[in-house]
């Protein structure tokens, strides 16, 4: 049998390892019998040389067993998550999970926080008053059984050799390889215990894959790794050159995405969360395509019931429900002033990044992942792509926690919007799906 920095060659000289090498090499990772800086070369082997669909699963694999798999065999129905790849804006889980669950399909769902200009789904709901997202597993189970769905956040448990590797390869410039992304976020999605999942990959400015064909290249490889790990799977490509809905900021997000529960909300995010929801619902198999799945959803959301099922879950996981009904609850920041535009005409563009690091330096996010975030800061976009506007029209309100913090950022706010005389049409929400 190859030793372990003999498998660091075979990768190294461009060869597939053999069944069971990877495994080695993880499990040996966790032991300490492989070290920190021979695991770094074997990732920068890996990211130079690639890894086969097989090498890809059998790398998930051992990173999904190197922790706990949350079993949840006494929740009755065909359990199915939703993963994001993260974006401006992006609140949908919020009002997916609730949604889903409401059709009768399970949703265990954990969730992360935010980094860099995208933010969390956890930061959001903790905006919601006395909302824990770190319940034992005992409870995480119980409420999915008994509510359809609970959020939680990443235990220690989950995956440990990926949160290890994680570290490693941010700092040896190994994070963009696609095979490495795949397995990094299939072994914490799968250790959900979950039977099927939808995958929302972001493609744009505002998101971690820039372009189409990158962005297929990963959503492609997410869906053939899992569907060969025996889940069902499903890919939407969905657009993230502008934010999604008309908020940035934690407990602004939180109560725009609550609003879809009661038919209210953006076009984008609407079709987003509907979109999202018909591919889980297939998956979960309650509906027999995402025409009549979409019909479901739509269904729940007008009788109130996706409504009462996030009063519930909210309650479980010992939130104020209210905020459902009454966004009012939620924290709100005590300086909000609006940004007006200089000159009359259309939105024709608006910048994810620039609002996105403009939302993380009100405090929404954090640039540091120790760093806490301010729950009530954020953007209220008055104008979208699409918008006509006239000089002196409110463009964006800053929600801050001073008149000094909206002075500082209000120049690179307005920077993010284009305005011109000719109208230009935004392209569609979702690009492309890619199924098993
Ligand atoms: N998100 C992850 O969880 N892992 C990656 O490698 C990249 C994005």
């Amino acid at each position: 049998m190859a030793t372990l920095v003999e498998l660091l060659s075979h990768k190294r000289d461009g060869h597939a390892h053999g069944e069971g090498d990877i495994r080695r090499l993880i499990s040996g990772f966790g032991a300490g019998e492989l070290a920190d800086y021979q695991m770094s070369a074997w990732l920068m082997a890996a990211y130079l040389r690639g890894l086969d669909e097989r090498e890809t699963l059998e790398l998930t694999d051992a990173m999904l067993e190197s922790g706990v798999v949350l079993e949840l065999d006494d929740v009755p129905g065909t359990k199915v998550d939703k993963h994001s790849t993260g974006g401006v804006g992006d609140k949908v889980s919020i009002a997916l999970a609730p949604l889903v669950a409401s059709c009768g399909v399970p949703v265990p769902m954990v969730s992360g926080r935010g980094l860099g200009h995208t933010g969390g789904t956890l930061d959001k709901l903790e905006a919601i008053p006395g909302f824990r997202v770190d319940l034992s597993i005992d409870d995480y189970r119980r409420i999915v059984r008994e509510v359809g769905t609970c959020m939680i956040g990443q235990t220690k448990e989950i995956a440990p050799a990926d949160k290890r590797i994680y570290a490693l390869r941010d700092v040896t410039a190994t994070v963009e390889s696609i095979p490495l992304i795949t397995a990094s976020i299939l072994s914490k999605k799968l250790a959900e215990g979950i039977d099927a999942l939808v995958l929302d990959v972001k493609v744009g400015r505002g998101a971690f894959m820039k372009d189409l064909d990158r962005a297929r290249a990963l959503a492609k490889s997410l869906v053939a790794v899992a569907a060969r790990g025996g889940k069902g799977v499903s890919a939407l490509l969905t657009d993230m050159d502008h934010p999604l809905g008309l908020t940035i900021g934690n407990a602004l997000e939180t109560a725009e995405a609550l609003a879809i529960l009661h038919g209210r909300g953006p076009a984008d995010l609407v079709e987003c969360t509907l979109a999202l929801a018909a591919e889980m619902l297939v998956l979960g198999k309650v509906a027999p395509d995402v025409a009549a799945a979409r019909v479901l959803a739509e269904k729940k959301i007008a009788s109130g019931e996706a409504a009462e099922t996030a009063r519930r879950m909210i309650a479980a996981q010992h939130g104020d429900p209210r905020v459902v009904d009454d966004p009012s609850r939620l924290p709100r920041a005590p300086v909000v002033r609006p940004l007006v535009a200089a000159r009359s005409g259309y939105v024709v563009d608006l910048d994810p990044l620039a609002l996105g690091l403009a939302g993380v330096e009100l405090g929404a996010g954090r640039t540091r992942a120790e760093q806490k975030v301010d729950p009530r800061v954020g953007l209220v976009l008055a104008a979208t792509v699409g918008t006509r506007v006239s000089a002196g029209d409110t463009l964006v309100e800053v929600h801050a926690a001073s008149d000094a913090q909206v002075d500082a950022i209000a120049p690179r706010v307005l920077a993010a919007f284009t305005l011109d005389d000719q109208s230009r049409a935004r392209g569609p929400l979702v690009l492309e799906t890619i199924r098993a």
